[in-house]
């Protein structure tokens, strides 16, 4: 077991209080980097993402990190900072990423997408969220503290999050020895409501590619032809309706299903979260957490053919569509892809001719939530929050999570955040609920708290 010394209940509640003092300073300085347009994603913007990197860095150096730096290795800027451990103590890596997706029509939004606005008691803006609420919540955390925690902390932010993490595993070969830590915490994730925070327990993966139908070698007009020879759109629509059922469940032969937890997600909230419209109907079976974070799942998200506006009396020669594939916590995302490109190389109709290009994949992910850092985890969430935390699966993916886990064996993640229902990120509208910014916070602020009461070895965090 590992000594615990005694844990001062008045250091406790100061440090609630304190986050509450950082709590305006740092919501400036997320509004700064919600101004900033991080889109990895837009070539055009990449300049931006190096901005926003630098911003990053300097509210680091800020703080009171003493080494702050800004790494690359081939793909979007990183922000390592290090606050080194007192004698004794473990170290915790705090990850949160600083580019976000793309706005979108930004007619659509209320307010515009690079300008933070408070409405309600939520702050709107692209990246409010997810994931820059992330970087504020460390912040915030290591302010309280006076930017002297009684543990090591060492902050990872990320730059290309949203497109797949293609640089990680170089990074974190290179800076392998600076990235070590014995807690792992990842703010990037969901809160189970506003008032009911959720600690992360497993991830779905995802694996795409993009599907090209062809038929012709060339367009014919359609009355010529039409009847007689197939158009590649509607060989193409055929062969992705193959990919359900009539009930909407996944039809590829071979994936993963695991068993969710048993937590009751009624009906209502899936018409009010998802904003499901009347008369339509949820899709698939199994109760609904086991569909979010335990079975697979198929999406349709783009289509390359002729645009309604240019389209004339053609028979279409070739069409293609990108197909995304959730993976179930267990399963392995690369046998899933091939199940998948053979499910679509199988099943076209009228022999029309199929080439499938494989795209990225991810790992799902599933958490032991035990031990003893789990504990001081759950203890200082129920002391921010009121309430205790629900261990929850999410649908969405954070590939690197598997990636660190191989890395630091021994370490323990943690998948926190700041996200809840109405979030709505990578939609219009992305919002933060400012509350749960500071319960966020104050939980993280408690943790590092706690973690640095606890004498204990590398070894003794992990078990
Ligand atoms: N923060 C999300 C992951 C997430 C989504 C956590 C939903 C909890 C609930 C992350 O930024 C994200 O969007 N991940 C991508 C994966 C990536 C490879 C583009 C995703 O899930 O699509
Ligand atoms: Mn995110
Ligand atoms: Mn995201």
């Amino acid at each position: 077991m590992p000594h615990q010394r005694p844990t001062s209940l008045a250091a406790m509640s100061e440090l609630v209080e304190s986050v509450r003092e950082v709590l305006p300073s740092v919501r400036a300085d997320l509004e700064d980097l919600v101004r900033i347009e991080s889109v990895w994603a837009d070539p055009a913007r990449r300049d931006e993402v190096h901005r926003s990197a630098d911003a990053v860095s300097k509210l680091l150096s800020a703080a009171g990190f003493e080494d702050v730096r800004i790494v690359s290795e081939g793909g979007a800027p990183a922000v390592i900072a290090h606050h080194p451990a007192p004698p004794g103590a473990p170290t915790v890596l705090l990850y949160a990423h600083h580019d976000v997706q793309p706005e979108g029509d930004r007619g659509q939004w209320q307010s515009a997408p690079f300008e933070p606005t408070e409405r309600d008691g939520r702050l709107y803006g692209r990246g409010t969220a997810d994931d820059k609420a992330g970087i504020a919540t460390h912040l915030a955390a290591f302010r309280a503290h006076g930017g002297n925690p009684p543990v090591g902390v060492t902050v990872f932010v990320e730059g290309e999050e949203e497109s797949g993490s293609p640089s990680l595993s170089a990074l974190l070969a290179k800076h392998r020895e600076e990235l070590a830590a014995d807690v792992i915490v990842i703010a990037d994730s969901d809160n189970w409501s506003t008032e009911i925070p959720s600690l992360t327990v497993t991830l779905r993966g995802m694996a795409d590619c993009v599907v090209e139908v062809s038929t012709l070698d060339h367009g014919l007009h359609s009355g010529m032809w039409g009847g007689v020879v197939p158009d590649a759109l509607s060989a193409l629509v055929r062969l992705l309706a193959s990919l359900h059922d009539d009930d909407g469940n996944v039809a590829v032969e071979g994936l993963h299903e695991a068993v969710a937890a048993d937590v009751d997600f009624p009906p209502e909230r899936v018409r009010a979260d998802a904003g499901l419209l009347d008369g339509v109907t949820e899709i698939g079976s199994g109760s609904v957490v086991q569909r979010l974070w335990a079975k697979p799942a198929i999406t349709v998200i783009g289509i390359d053919t002729t645009a309604v506006a240019s389209a004339s009396n053609t028979l279409t020669p070739r069409a293609k569509a990108k197909v995304s594939m959730r993976i179930a916590p267990g399963g392995d995302a690369r046998e899933h892809l091939d199940a998948l490109i053979r499910h679509l190389e199988q099943h076209a109709p009228w022999g029309a001719r199929v080439t499938v290009t494989p795209g990225d994949v991810g790992q799902p992910y599933a958490i032991d939530a035990s031990g003893p850092v789990y504990d001081a985890a759950r203890a200082a969430f129920r002391q921010a929050w009121g309430v205790d935390a629900v261990d929850a699966g999410v649908g969405g993916s954070i590939p690197f999570i598997a990636e660190f886990a191989a890395a630091f064996p021994e370490a323990k993640i943690l998948v926190t955040g700041v996200e809840d229902p109405n979030t709505q990120a990578h939609s219009i509208d992305e919002s933060l609920d400012l509350g749960v910014l500071e319960r966020a916070a104050t939980a993280e602020a408690l943790l590092l708290e706690s973690l640095g009461q606890t004498e204990m070895s590398r070894r003794s965090l992990a078990t």
